[in-house]
């Protein structure tokens, strides 16, 4: 149960990509170590020290390589009284990029599963952070039956549009950054999602409004918070300090106001017009110093072409406009030192510059903000509610470079200003953005959230007994897979019978019960030790075939089976299967594949009229429309979970569209060799083992394969 008194709230965060840790954020390091990273540590410390919170975990990718820190292969840290780092391995061990994740959260979908199993405390919420993480997030929260929180960071579709606009093609779009893959996994942590959290309103009106499962009514903003303690205004009579000294190298006159610009050296950052403002404006040139930041560099040839790209255009810049002694590009800076810097710029009369082609978030203007730096900001997404609540500087737009170099002169020429700009920023972000009024309004909505109805009776974990003798378990499809060719299935079922009590035979197939053990007795196959039948939505056990109430009713969810069938009747091509085939938990069609529009288009065309669903396409011939929790796979992981069951101990095995998600993730997946195609995609994914043979014998080649008996 879900019903927390006070201090009993679980909170799970996950936030899958980057450089976790607690200490010395490497911000900046890359492009996958940056705002995002940094917030999702502090919201975790933070929330920590609430009173009704007795734990947070922020679970990440747990990383073997040498090209980084040890830190991040440990398995638990420690980062505040009850705030921990966990860490979760999912395919490789080295460090990858955030692109090339996508095959590997199935995996880490069940690691979670199992690492909650093995604490024995089911999460009161899971927020998931970015795409990657709002996949694997939504998964466990459809399966454990908690509340699920999506925060998208940056959006696929957002992205997307801007790359195309700039001449970028769908083939070079996908290859570089599998962005359909991401706006699917974008789609499907919104369509799970009891609350969407967003920094500003314009994120929610102009960005998520692009999405399918685009609906206001689950989104709130919670601005981010600034860290108060760390950043503060200067205070008089400081001493000088390293960052000062570096400076000191780079400019004839460090007491000018500085131009302050702290980002990643990233293309969107757009870096390089602030250059071309500064050094067109004949004013800024006279009296001011130009001072960027941009991440951290040992040596610009060895880093990603897109970081060496930004960087070499920047000395290039600095060298074509002669800005030699006016502008500093320090190489390196220490995260701790971050506050310091803007201090030095508050300190010298500065301004905060902000020119990102696009910026949701802008924790940046915020940090200089409450140091007593007024700001400059491109005119898009969050800086436009900070300004609005700031009061403490101006908006441009970050293409036109004249406008900026005008924007900062104004600034900077009229002392007035400058002071009223540097007092609005440090009351206003106290007012509205410090991290306690942050914590204060997302327990309030988390707990608004869970006393939801439908999320009154989550699964518990480890409450089932184990599964008596059983330890190794292969579950099949029925059509096309276990059956097919009676050779085979002999030869298979002489094979478990040999292996002993030990491995367990289940099965999982569209069909309903009576239909299933009829074909099964029928094809001499004797009782299963499981069935999991109806695509998933209904399961039974043992010879008495004992029905799991549990897992029904954890099905209701959003499920409006009247809806549906009214709502289908308009798509055209679709004819209901008869009556005895449709199931509370399952709504099926006979297809017409010449006439029936594509799944995507099938599944838009619900999210449209407001109905959450799963649909689920085989052989080309049927369609069916299960609720949003139910599938055979997580059918399967609902049975691990309740036996204490791992993904290895398991087989399954299958050949057409319905098996698919009991294909994916750490179980050890076996595709028939007469597999039909809408399964092809998923050749090559870790542990998907795609079989020679066919039917019967194609799932004794799989058991061959992973040496499973
Ligand atoms: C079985 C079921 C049918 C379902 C199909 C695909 O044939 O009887 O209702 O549509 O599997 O899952
Ligand atoms: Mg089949």
């Amino acid at each position: 149960m879900t019903n927390p008194d006070e201090s009993s709230l679980y909170i799970f965060l996950l936030s899958i990509h980057g450089l976790v840790r607690g200490n010395s954020l490497e911000l900046g390091r890359d492009a996958d170590t940056g705002g995002q990273v940094k917030y999702a540590v502090e919201l975790a410390r933070k929330l920590s020290v609430q009173p009704c919170v007795s734990r947070v975990d922020l679970v990440t990718r747990q990383i073997f390589d040498t090209k980084v820190d040890r830190i991040y292969s440990q398995s638990e840290e420690q980062i505040a009284e009850k705030a921990f780092i966990i860490r979760l391995p999912s395919g490789p061990k080295r460090y990858l990029r955030k692109e090339v994740l996508w095959n590997y959260l199935d995996g880490f979908s069940d690691q979670a599963i199992q690492y909650i199993r093995r604490a024995g405390k089911v999460p009161d919420v899971i927020h998931g952070h970015y795409a990657d993480a709002g996949y694997v997030g939504a998964q466990i929260a459809r399966l454990l039956g908690v509340p699920f929180i999506y925060t998208g960071h940056s959006l696929g579709r957002v992205k997307r549009e801007r790359l195309l606009e700039k001449g970028m093609n769908e083939p070079k779009l996908e290859g570089r950054y599998n962005i359909s893959k991401r706006i699917d996994a974008e789609e499907f942590a919104l369509d799970t999602a009891a609350m969407v959290v967003a920094s500003t309103r314009q994120e929610i009106s102009d960005q998520y409004s692009a999405y399918e499962n685009y609906d206001p009514k689950r989104m709130i903003v919670i601005p981010p918070g600034v860290d108060l303690e760390k950043f503060f205004p200067p205070k008089r009579g400081f001493k000088k300090s390293n960052i000062e000294q570096e400076l000191d190298r780079f400019l004839i006159d460090p007491k000018k106001p500085m131009i302050l610009a702290i980002s990643r050296a990233d293309q969107r950052k757009n870096i390089e017009s602030l250059i071309h403002a500064f050094a067109q404006n004949i004013y800024l040139r006279e009296h001011c110093n130009l001072v960027i930041f941009a991440g951290n560099r040992d040596d610009i040839n060895k880093m990603d072409s897109g970081v060496k790209k930004v960087l070499t255009n920047i000395l290039f810049l600095v060298d074509k406009y002669n800005l030699h002694g006016k502008a500093a590009y320090p190489k390196n800076h220490k995260p701790e030192e971050v506050p310091e810097i803007y201090r030095l710029a508050a300190k010298s009369k500065g301004v905060f510059v902000n020119p990102a082609l696009t910026e949701p978030f802008g924790l940046t203007l915020l940090e200089a903000a409450a140091s007593g730096l007024p700001l400059v900001s491109t005119n898009d997404g969050g800086p436009i509610t900070i300004l609005e609540n700031c009061q403490n500087g101006l908006l441009v737009n970050p293409l036109d470079t004249a406008a900026m170099g005008t924007a900062i002169q104004s600034i900077l020429e009229d002392k007035n200003k400058w002071l009223q700009f540097s007092k609005n920023g440090i009351k206003n972000t106290k007012k509205h953005y410090s991290w306690m009024s942050h914590s204060k309004l997302y327990i309030k909505n988390i707990k608004r959230i869970i006393n939801l109805k439908h999320y009154k009776k989550n699964i518990m974990v480890g409450s089932g007994k184990k599964l008596t003798k059983i330890n190794k378990l292969i579950i099949a499809d029925i059509d096309n897979t276990l059956l097919g060719d009676n050779e085979g299935l002999f030869k298979l079922i002489e094979r478990i019978d040999e292996a002993g009590e030990h491995v367990g035979l289940g099965v999982a197939t569209g069909r309903r019960l009576t239909s299933a053990i009829d074909v099964l007795n029928k094809n001499g196959v004797p009782n299963p030790d499981l069935l999991i039948t109806s695509v998933g939505s209904e399961i039974y056990y043992g010879k008495g075939l004992v029905h799991d109430r549990t897992w029904h009713n954890h099905l209701a969810y959003k499920w409006q089976p009247d809806l549906v069938r009214e709502v289908m009747q308009k798509i055209p091509g679709l004819v209901l299967q008869p009556e005895i085939d449709q199931r509370k938990y399952k709504i099926s069609y006979n297809i017409d594949p010449e006439t029936t529009p594509a799944k995507r288009k099938i599944i838009g065309y619900l999210r449209k009229q407001n109905l959450q669903v799963k649909v689920i396409h085989s052989h080309n011939a049927y369609l069916d429309i299960l609720p949003i929790r139910a599938s055979k796979g997580l059918a399967v992981r609902y049975l691990a979970m309740k036996w204490g069951m791992t993904p290895e101990q398991i087989i399954v095995a299958g050949d057409s569209g319905n098996d698919e998600e009991m294909l994916r993730g750490n179980t050890l997946g076996v595709v028939v060799g007469n597999y039909s195609s809408e399964l092809k995609h998923l050749y090559g994914k870790p542990r998907i083992y795609f079989a020679e043979q066919e039917y019967a014998n194609g799932i004794l080649e799989g058991i061959e394969y992973y040496n499973f008996i």
